[in-house]
């Protein structure tokens, strides 16, 4: 696994082409799913340094707070409520530029402006879903989402 985090510096695509390979160096190997989730969100922190970067796991058909970088958060969140819980539902990668003109958007810290929200599945079922929250309009694109799905599916 890796030892240190090389921190890139350069454009977004530079960063997670940087980033990438220290996160499936990081999981292929362990098979505990909270200390790779927990790792994960760490190593996006440390590149990024993004407001919040968690994940909601799929608890008796709701979502429960996981592995988290960031201020706290709320701890559930109903199938198809919030971008989250839309994210489940609808099984698709979420981008929102601006969170005050996503109908429905659970604000857990005032300071979030823009989201991403990823599926995350196994063996084609989805049991949670990445969340990154900026504290920039407009962070996100498909830059991120095509990257971001990447490091979701190195989680063994
Ligand atoms: N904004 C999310 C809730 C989770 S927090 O951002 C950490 C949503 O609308 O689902």
């Amino acid at each position: 696994m890796t030892e240190n985090q090389h921190i890139a510096t350069g454009s977004k695509e530079e960063q997670y082409e940087a980033l990438l390979p220290q996160i499936k160096a990081l999981v292929e190997g362990e098979t505990d799913l909270i200390a790779n989730l927990a790792n994960i969100t760490g190593a996006i922190k440390e590149q990024f340094n993004f407001l919040w970067i968690g994940f909601y796991l799929i608890k008796d058909n709701e979502l429960v707070l996981g592995p988290f970088q960031g201020p706290i958060a709320c701890t559930r969140i109903q199938k198809g409520r919030g971008v989250c819980g839309t994210a489940w539902a609808e099984e698709k990668i979420i981008i929102v530029p601006d969170v005050e003109k996503f109908p429905g958007h659970i604000a857990c810290s005032s300071l979030s402006k823009s989201e991403i929200v990823l599926p995350v599945s196994k063996n084609g079922v989805v049991y949670g879903v990445l969340d990154i929250d900026s504290t920039t309009l407009d962070t996100f694109d498909e830059i991120d989402a095509r990257f971001l799905k990447q490091i979701v599916e190195f989680i063994p």
